[in-house]
């Protein structure tokens, strides 16, 4: 069906629109509050607390923060809730575009656990919003005043909703399944704290009443989750181009790794924000980077397989012949990779990759390889059946046109 193809990309183009606006306020409010110098006495008698001076696009920019807030309510004021109300829905939206709507083909890996369309389904969804109500009771309890202890909390829960996603989902709708948790924790941090504090402050400021304190206190918990956030749910947006990362046979392990070390890198920045500059987490951030990527990929560098056992170089008289390999690649690829597919999912070929024609496949050879030999991801699902004799004949026939 054409159109979902097309109703897919408006939904997704909207949702990175989106996103990109959520996360950018976010990033420039959280700059702000760390680049906030004490004002001047004029204006700490008016109850401006900090203000900094900014230039851009041609112009100055005053800004002044309130300790609690203005005498009187001006007649417009900006709220910023839409950005992540709007990033959320055509998330969910394109959650069950793609992987509901297609669980039998995305979500749904046989290899991992044997599921009915509706008994995935109700488990991604139980996962997203059972992970949710769990971080929201752990915000209510008083282990949320206890920073370190709920950094540590908040990791074993991903770590747990990671571990239970690769093993019921194929790795693609696993680590999706992560991402739209992670989106649903910052979308409620919104929707149920930020929010209902702040209308609190701006009822209180209308009603000539004071303040409490506590209010900014709690919403400002909660922005420092999700600022903790964006970074590892911003890896899970674009992962799905990186097979080896959600293949891995630890594939749960190496999504939390990578979550880890880019709050860690965040880390970095939001202490600079505040005039500390701390290198070293720098550099054990992208040691630590460079850790995981020898970790996952080291079998694939030293031997250019994953599998040690078959990189064994074949030998001169045993050549893989041209229509050997075209033969295989007809069985098990032209299904989706044709100009005029046959597969009743992909009604066009997947990426624009074909392979009608010889001089299509020896284009393609490397990510042929790749796929078929080092991630394994080709054919989609296995769908048509590969087996690890064909795998290992495509590599041989790539490698020996190496050398
Ligand atoms: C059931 C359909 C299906 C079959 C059969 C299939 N593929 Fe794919 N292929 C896909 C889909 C879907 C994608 C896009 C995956 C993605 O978004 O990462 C894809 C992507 C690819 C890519 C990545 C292209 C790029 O530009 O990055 C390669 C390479 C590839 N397939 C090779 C193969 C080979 C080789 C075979 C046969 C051995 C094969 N595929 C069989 C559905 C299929």
């Amino acid at each position: 069906m054409v159109w979902i193809d097309w109703v897919s990309l408006f939904i997704r183009w909207f949702h990175v629109i989106a996103g990109v606006a959520w996360i950018g306020a976010s990033f420039y409010f959280i700059w702000l509050d760390n680049n906030l110098e004490s004002p001047p006495e004029w204006k700490k008698q008016k109850g401006i607390k900090g203000d900094l001076w900014a230039v851009h696009g041609g112009g100055f920019y005053e800004v002044a923060k309130y300790q609690y807030g203005p005498e009187n309510m001006p007649d417009t004021l900006h709220w910023f809730k839409w950005e992540a109300y709007t990033t959320w829905i055509s998330g969910i939206c394109l959650l069950v575009l793609v992987y509901y709507f297609g669980a039998s083909a995305f979500l749904i890996d046989p290899n991992v656990m044997q599921l009915s369309e509706t008994q995935a389904i109700v488990m991604g969804l139980g996962l997203i919003f059972g992970g949710m109500l769990v971080y929201e009771i752990a915000c209510r309890s008083p282990l949320a005043k206890k920073p370190i202890l709920f950094a540590i909390f908040l990791l074993l829960l991903l770590t747990v909703a990671a571990w239970l996603a690769t093993h019921w989902f194929s790795g693609r709708g696993a680590y999706i399944h992560i991402g739209a948790l992670i989106g649903t924790i910052m979308v409620a941090n919104v929707f149920l704290q930020i929010m209902p504090s702040q209308r609190a402050m701006v009822d209180a400021v209308k009603n000539q009443q004071e303040i409490d304190p506590s209010w900014g206190e709690k919403a400002k918990l909660r922005s420092v989750h999700n600022n903790y956030l964006t970074l590892p749910i911003l890896f899970i947006m674009i992962s799905n181009h990186y097979p080896m990362t959600y293949l891995h046979p630890q594939n749960w392990l190496v999504l939390i790794a990578l979550c880890v070390v880019s709050a860690w890198i965040r880390h970095f920045f939001n202490l600079r924000h505040v005039g500390i500059v701390k290198p070293s987490i720098l550099i054990t951030g992208a040691l630590a980077m460079l850790a995981i990527a020898v970790w996952v990929s080291a079998p694939n560098l030293f031997n250019g397989t994953s599998d040690a056992s078959n990189s064994e170089p074949v030998k001169q008289e045993e050549l893989v012949s041209q229509s050997q390999v075209k033969q295989v690649l007809d069985t098990h690829c032209l299904s989706c990779h044709s100009k005029t597919p046959t597969d009743n999912m992909f009604p066009s070929p997947p990426l624009g990759l074909v392979m009608d024609d010889w001089q299509d496949i020896e284009n393609k050879a490397s990510v042929i390889y790749q796929r078929v030999f080092v991630t394994r991801d080709m054919p989609f699902l296995n769908k048509t059946k590969m087996t690890n004799e064909e795998r290992k004949l495509v590599a041989d026939w790539y490698l020996q046109n190496l050398n």
